[in-house]
């Protein structure tokens, strides 16, 4: 099948990303969203960021070429001729459910549905629709615009035709698709969850300070960020949903949110987004690491 025109469903951090690449990749794409707000908020980051690979001469097209290729909307209907569906809304079951329930009657039969849930059952989302062979897993990575990775998930009943033009997709927007199954985090977070709890394990059994342990990780291992840094990126909350989700599926300790994680998204740290994590990012040149308060002892 031929995509030409996309839709995305959020424009949050990801959804903006996904759309970014997909508009760059030279596809007509129209995101929803709720309330105008957002998509001013995302397309302006959308902005800065084409600006930044210009300037790199990371992008061959003027950022106005691709801008003029992106249009938001609040309107269902306007996904109606979309080819290829990518939702990035909150990362909650229900909304994902409710979203996609409330499109599949709106957008063209042929149309193939993808969620880009780090965690949460495909085949869960899909029950939402009367198109499952036409629903996959589309996982991309946080920074959208630089990460090359993008995971394929099938579900048992996704058609190969289907599947393929997932993959497909994937490569059009310059990305690796890596070929998966509907399994709780797919590949990546498989493998990252446990190592990142145990990161936070690891600190509260004194290891090490929050600056060395990721400073171990980065100049040890070559990883481009540590642990925390990545934690506080990817945001504690959302890993901390994730871990919920991993740990209901596998009941194995490795996937389970460590007492500090829990305790710091309850106190509201959720990491880079809203200034205070395992750092704090007042100045985000020049983190300061929470060691003090996270141990509960004077600052
Ligand atoms: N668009 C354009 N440019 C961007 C950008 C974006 N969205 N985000 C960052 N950049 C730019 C930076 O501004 C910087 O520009 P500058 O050199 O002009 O200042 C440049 O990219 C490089 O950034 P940095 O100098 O900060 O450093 P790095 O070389 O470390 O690259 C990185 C940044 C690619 C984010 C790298 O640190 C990295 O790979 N980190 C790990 C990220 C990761 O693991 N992501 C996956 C998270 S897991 C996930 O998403 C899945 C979920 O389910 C949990």
């Amino acid at each position: 099948m031929q995509i030409k025109k996309v839709g995305v469903l959020g424009c949050g951090l990801m959804g903006s990303g996904i759309a970014q690449v997909s508009a760059t990749a030279g596809f007509d794409v129209t995101v929803l969203e709720v309330d105008e707000k957002f998509i001013e908020k995302g397309f302006a980051a959308i902005r800065r960021s084409l600006e930044k690979l210009a300037a790199k001469g990371l992008v061959t097209e003027s950022t106005d070429a691709i801008y003029s290729r992106l249009r938001g909307t609040t309107r269902k209907q306007d996904l109606a001729d979309c080819d290829f569906i990518v939702e990035a809304v909150i990362e909650n079951l229900d909304e994902k459910r409710k979203m996609f329930a409330s499109i599949d009657p709106i957008v063209k039969p042929a149309a193939i549905f993808a969620s880009n849930t780090s965690s949460i059952s495909i085949t869960e989302i899909m029950t939402a629709t009367a198109r499952p062979g036409k629903f996959v897993g589309l996982h991309f990575f946080n920074p959208v615009p630089l990460m090359k990775l993008v995971e394929v998930a099938r579900t048992i009943v996704t058609t190969d035709e289907a599947f393929e033009a997932a993959c497909e997709f994937g490569k059009k927007l310059g990305k690796v698709p890596v070929r998966t199954t509907d399994k709780t985090g797919f590949i990546v977070n498989r493998l990252l969850v446990p190592y990142l709890m145990d990161a936070i394990r690891a600190f509260e059994e004194g290891v090490g300070s929050v600056a060395d342990i990721d400073a171990s990780m980065k100049l040890g291992c070559g990883y481009p960020m540590g642990p925390f840094t990545l934690l506080d990126f990817v945001g504690l909350d959302t890993t901390y949903y994730i871990t919920h989700v991993m740990f209901d599926e596998f009941k194995e300790k490795r996937f389970a949110s460590p007492s500090l994680l829990k305790r710091m998204v309850m106190a509201g740290w959720y990491g880079k987004k809203n200034g205070k994590g395992f750092y704090d990012w007042s100045n985000p040149e020049k983190p300061v690491p929470q060691d003090a308060a996270l141990r509960g002892i004077a600052k």
